[in-house]
């Protein structure tokens, strides 16, 4: 079986080609390492697998292509991501990556025999949507970025209604683990504790998160490309919903070390509150679909304290495995 990864290079798209690679695929990586964050990052996560025989490197920019691999499955994880930048002038960046790039693989797929179009969604469509955040819920993303995103997402659910690619889009809830891209929350707060720098906290750090660890992410992946699903969305998260200020408390008891930490005004375009539904929870019951056996599924906002409290265990566990990700990052550049 042939795999073809968009954004191998990046964060989750380096986990998931390693994955693949695992689970014996053949599998063409395409990235042009934009310049959202450090070559020399994109260049170690995509080590191990230019060490694999079944794996081959695409130094391109999907738009800059003319046609694309013959394979089996498309897990299309390239994007330009980050809400905070989306603003102003940088949208066209987002249009390109996220809408146009999104556009031109389906354009290219649409009459070829493939098994999956695994598309990488985003939490940031919900916007402001009230809780729990389901795949139905009414979307009004409120920041550029989740425009782009649900831009995306649309394009491929027509391509699936008028030339039946078989898309399936997952809707991941910020993703962490080793490495996390650089500009996300947990991967700045390690490294400004390690170097007793200032951590920004927007707002009163009461405000909560849904943290999906990385494999949790990546299973949603294979889980859905073996699954006879398409035309549908998927949320994934991790379960393990906790505030700002919990965040940080917990990171300190890791790093043994207090954090030095500045409030300042909430910043625009990020949804305050979110919370997870691991979709079609009647489905997953019902046993019809693989995504069931997800040790990551189907927790609704009513879920006991006790699975709270079991999940954020594992969620120290986890974030124990990217401190010690970050400290090797902070010691390679
Ligand atoms: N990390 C998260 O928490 C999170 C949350 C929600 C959604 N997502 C989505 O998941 C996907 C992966 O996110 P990530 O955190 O790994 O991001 P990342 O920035 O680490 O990886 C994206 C990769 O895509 C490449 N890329 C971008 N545009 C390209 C183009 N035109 N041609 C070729 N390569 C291109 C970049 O060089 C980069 O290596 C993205 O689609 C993102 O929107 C991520």
């Amino acid at each position: 079986m042939k795999a073809l990864v968009t954004g191998c290079a990046g964060f989750i798209g380096s986990h998931l080609t390693e994955r693949l690679l695992k689970e014996g695929f053949e599998v063409i990586g395409i990235d042009c390492f934009t310049d959202y964050y450090s070559r020399e990052i994109k260049e170690k996560n995509i080590e191990n697998a230019l060490n694999h025989d079944e794996f081959e490197f695409i130094e391109k920019d999907i738009l800059n292509m003319e046609e694309y691999p013959e394979v089996d499955y498309i897990f299309h994880e390239a994007a330009q991501a980050g809400v905070r930048a989306s603003w102003g002038k940088s949208f066209e960046i987002y249009t390109r990556n996220n809408i146009e790039a999104t556009q031109k693989l389906l354009e290219f797929y649409k009459n070829k025999r493939i098994r999956k179009f695994v598309f990488a969604s985003s939490s940031s469509v919900y916007g402001d949507a009230e809780l729990p955040m389901k795949e139905n819920s009414l979307l009004k993303p409120v920041s550029p970025y989740g425009v782009t995103k649900l831009a995306a997402e649309n394009l491929c659910y027509l391509y699936w209604k008028n030339y039946n690619v078989p898309i399936v889009s997952l809707r991941y809830f910020t993703v962490y683990g080793p490495r996390q891209r650089p500009d996300m929350a947990i991967h700045k707060f390690v490294k400004a504790i390690l170097n007793d720098e200032e951590i920004t906290v927007f707002g009163d750090g009461t405000q909560t998160r849904d943290f999906t660890f990385i494999d949790d992410a990546v299973e949603a992946n294979i889980l859905m490309a073996k699954s006879e699903i398409e035309g549908e969305v998927f949320n994934v998260g991790g379960g393990s919903r906790i505030s700002v200020n919990e965040l940080i408390e917990l990171l300190e008891k890791i790093a043994e070390k207090n954090a030095k930490i500045k409030y300042i005004e909430k910043q625009k375009g990020r949804s305050c509150h979110v919370d997870i539904l691991l979709g079609h929870r009647s489905r997953c019951d019902a046993g019809s679909y693989a995504v069931c056996s997800l040790p990551i599924a189907c927790y609704t906002t009513g879920h006991s304290r006790r699975i709270v409290r079991m999940d954020h265990q594992k969620c120290c566990h986890k974030v124990e495995t990217v401190c010690k990700e970050i400290r090797r990052i902070a010691m390679l550049i």
